[in-house]
């Protein structure tokens, strides 16, 4: 593999979109940089991607934990001396709870899950920042979700997490603008992983991981600022988005609700449809 490959950087890349993520980039011969806490199952990715996990002009393994800040920061600073900077940044890893304020447990699942998907976010894209600026050129790529675009209820946490992710998303993006550096947010309707295996509600337009991976690298090509994969989830988001509030809150609480921390039974209560897509009967 030749040195100039360009350098793909994926958090959350052991499982679900990140795996399929990273196993798109591969397939276009690009040299991957792969985070996740379970190093056994990035080992098994590469190989699964045709790659030698040993060989390392061809792909990092970083098995660490992403809210450890200093750890992520110390293998950025590695991987932009060894490699150089990145044309793609992605912040895919995240956690999806159902949270129940009135039980004291779940304000420190709450906080977890802003520190994932948020904090975390934001500090694998922060040490690329300058070095893509210098450069003029590259994408800075959060996955947020539909789910950013109201309340849902006994969401608040993920709901919460994924609304300030777009925000400084934006903020990101209009600030350089001028630097020609791209910042991309991707908002993801339902893509059938581990994340949403519990769900116990109807999952409209669910995707597999590798046509969202496929849609979702044509748009980091395109560098578009914001887009929404399935499109069909993209005009519900933006129904959900203008739908006045009193409407909102009379609907929305009929929707199923993401079970709590380790109240999720895989598959249980799915409907027949979803379960059938996930391969199951
Ligand atoms: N699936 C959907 O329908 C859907 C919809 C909208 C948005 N999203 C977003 O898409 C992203 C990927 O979700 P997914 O569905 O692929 O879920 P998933 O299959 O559960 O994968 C989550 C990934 O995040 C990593 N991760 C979680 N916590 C981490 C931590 N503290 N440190 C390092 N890595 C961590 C996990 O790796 P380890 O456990 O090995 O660390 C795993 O690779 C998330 O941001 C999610 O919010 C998903």
């Amino acid at each position: 593999m030749t040195q100039a490959a360009p350098i793909v950087l994926l958090t959350g890349a052991s499982s679900g979109l990140g795996a399929a993520l990273a196993a798109a980039y591969a397939a276009r011969g690009w040299r991957l940089a792969l985070v996740a806490r379970r190093g056994e199952l990035l080992q098994q990715l590469a190989r699964d991607c045709g790659l030698d996990p040993d060989d390392t002009d061809r792909v990092r393994l970083i098995a660490l934990d992403v809210r450890d800040t200093a750890a992520l920061h110390a293998a950025a600073a590695t991987l932009l001396h060894d490699w150089g900077c990145p044309q793609v940044v992605i912040a895919n890893a995240g956690i999806s709870h159902g949270v129940d304020l009135a039980q004291e447990a779940d304000l420190d699942v709450a906080m977890d899950i802003m520190d994932v998907n948020w904090g975390a976010a934001l500090a694998t894209l922060a040490p690329f920042i300058a070095p893509m600026r210098a450069r003029g050129s590259g994408a800075l790529v959060g996955i947020a979700s539909v789910a950013g675009v109201r309340g849902l209820p006994c969401h608040a946490a993920y709901c919460a997490s994924k609304a300030a992710l777009i925000r400084s998303l934006e903020s990101l993006r209009v600030e350089l603008r001028p630097s020609g550096v791209k910042v991309v947010t991707i908002s993801p309707g339902y893509v059938a992983t581990a994340m949403t295996a519990g769900n116990r509600f109807r999952m409209p337009f669910l995707l597999t991981p590798e046509v969202f991976a496929q849609r979702a690298v044509r748009a980091i090509d395109a560098g578009r600022a914001y887009a929404t994969i399935p499109w069909q989830m993209a005009v519900l988001s933006k129904f959900l988005h203008v739908v006045p509030r009193a409407i909102f809150d009379r609907y929305a609480g009929r929707y199923g609700r993401k079970p709590r921390k380790d109240a999720c039974a895989p598959c249980q209560g799915m409907t027949r449809r979803n379960r059938i897509r996930r391969g199951g009967r």
